[in-house]
């Protein structure tokens, strides 16, 4: 058996998977959000470490197995959340987290001090009020004093990890998210460093998401119940874990992910390409490999925000269907998804949504298929992106919320103009992280390796030519709604 915990904004969910890739085990325990002023989102860095812990033992316990058969632990966590650690290695404030905006003021000054040219050439992403430098830079700046007593960073699963095992690491595909890592060779930029002034202890050691980083601290393996041999291995970002979980693991393997928020995510072999930092570029979980990927902030929550305000009493089955009854294009009504701003392709988050083009004949399930539509188009935009710069996508594995309805995946096939593909098992992240222990306890030899003995597809959704011709032409009617409502933000 192995492990695999993945850290999340709201929880830390932990699978017990075997050596066929079953789930035989599972269990989910949530920690705050501390949201004390507009823009702010922080999360104290023991309340990861306890419930992890919470979450193992009561795992093991429920576990009628042996303990010793759970041979390795891998993670998949938050991406780009700030934990500043003294010298004893304990967190000096609550970690600031990837949905975080304070740091608009920052970015701004990553680029007068750098240049976007040089930022995108050594880190291959804009500056991002999410990513991790420009935190860094705010508490430099409000609290210098604390940051004076810094001695170096962690992201949160490895934080977690280092109380699990007593070894700081980081790994790639999570140091890729900071903005202080040279992507295409694998190193700290010593040109960052020096222009915003972090010293050399100020970086963690890098290893590899496969790499063994330790075995399980004595204390821990008697709190919890695992055995004191189970191997650690260094895990990777949630979205390159979801990606390995979902067999996006070889050129040519594109993931739609619609939760909360929605991820276009393509496998990529080199670092090589350039897409003038509209979508990010990240380092890959899968050894030596990348990935790119679009976001559109407000994905499943723009459907559960309508349902809580306009359907509360409503299943999302029923609304769904009643979605299915109005024709493509839901008669001229269109949403766009901005909530709570956009990441791409606008970067803005100040930008806020829109309903356009309602009449009188609009009932409540046009205005279901037009989110979903809407959210559909937002993804698009991404995939469009990938395209323009001579991507080939025409087969995309869709997972999370949006791949629970059938006929979500069939706008997916039909906005994106691509077959879908909607697997029998899927886990996400967790899933992820416990196939890189899989591969890191010698399970397998690669984690296509894993994947192709792991998971099986369930569904095909092919475009059907006629709906792809009418979402070609909302397409071009949503993307326009944009600069047309930009200024009254
Ligand atoms: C990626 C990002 C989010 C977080 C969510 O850039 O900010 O997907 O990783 O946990």
């Amino acid at each position: 058996y192995v492990l695999g915990v993945d850290l999340g904004t709201s929880a830390v969910k932990i699978v017990l998977v075997n050596q066929a890739g079953e789930v035989v085990h599972e269990v989910s325990k949530d920690y705050p959000l501390k949201q004390i002023k507009a823009g702010f989102s922080e999360q104290n860095p023991n309340d990861w470490v306890e419930q992890t812990l919470a979450g193992l033992s009561e795992l093991v316990a429920s576990f009628e197995g042996n303990a010793e058969g759970i041979e390795g632990l891998s993670f998949s966590g938050q991406m780009h959340g700030l934990v500043l650690l003294d010298e004893d290695h304990e967190p000096l404030r609550d970690a600031i987290l990837w949905n975080d905006t304070r740091t608009t003021e920052e970015c701004r000054a990553i680029y007068e001090t750098l240049g976007q040219e040089t930022l995108l050439e050594i880190t291959k992403n804009p500056a991002l009020e999410g990513f991790t430098l420009p935190k860094i830079l705010w508490v430099k700046k409000h609290e210098p004093e604390l940051f004076a007593k810094v001695k170096t960073f962690l992201l949160p699963k490895d934080y977690v990890r280092l109380k699990l095992t007593g070894n700081l690491h980081m790994e790639f595909s999570d140091a890729a998210g900071t903005l202080l890592l040279d992507v295409t060779n694998k190193r700290w930029s010593e040109k960052l460093a020096s222009v915003f002034e972090l010293e050399e202890s100020f970086f963690p050691p890098l290893v590899d998401s496969h790499q063994e980083v330790g075995l399980i601290l004595a204390e821990v393996a008697a709190q919890t119940g695992l055995s004191a041999q189970t191997r650690v291995f260094a895990g990777g970002a949630d979205n390159a874990c979801g990606a390995i979980g979902a067999g996006v693991n070889e050129e040519g393997k594109t993931l739609v992910s619609i939760g909360t928020s929605g991820v276009v995510l393509s496998f990529e072999s080199g670092s090589d390409k350039n897409f003038a930092g509209e979508v990010h570029y990240f380092n890959h979980s899968v050894p030596n490999s990348f990935y790119t990927m679009g976001v559109t902030l407000a994905a499943g929550y723009s459907l559960s925000w309508f349902k809580d305000t306009f359907a509360k009493e409503e299943s999302f089955d029923l609304l769904l269907a009643g979605a299915k009854e109005v024709p493509v294009g839901s008669n001229g009504l269109l949403f766009t998804p901005y909530l709570v701003g956009e990441r791409t392709p606008h970067a803005d988050s100040a930008i806020r949504a829109s309903f356009i083009g309602i009449d009188g004949s609009h009932e409540r399930a046009h205005f279901v298929r037009a989110v979903i539509e809407g959210i559909t188009f937002s993804l698009n935009e991404s995939i469009e992106i990938f395209r323009s710069y001579g991507k080939k996508i025409d087969t995309i594995t869709s997972i999370g919320g949006g791949a629970k309805s059938d006929l979500w995946l069939q706008i997916q096939a039909d906005i994106f103009n691509a077959k879908v593909v909607k697997l029998s098992s899927e886990q996400g992240p967790g899933m992820g992280a416990a196939m890189i222990a899989a591969y890191g306890c010698g399970w397998f030899k690669t984690l296509k390796q894993c994947g192709d003995a792991f998971l099986q597809v369930d569904k095909e959704f092919e475009p059907s030519e006629e709906n792809v011709k009418t979402y070609q032409e909302l397409f071009k009617v949503y993307q326009s709604v944009y600069s047309g409502t930009k200024e009254m933000n």
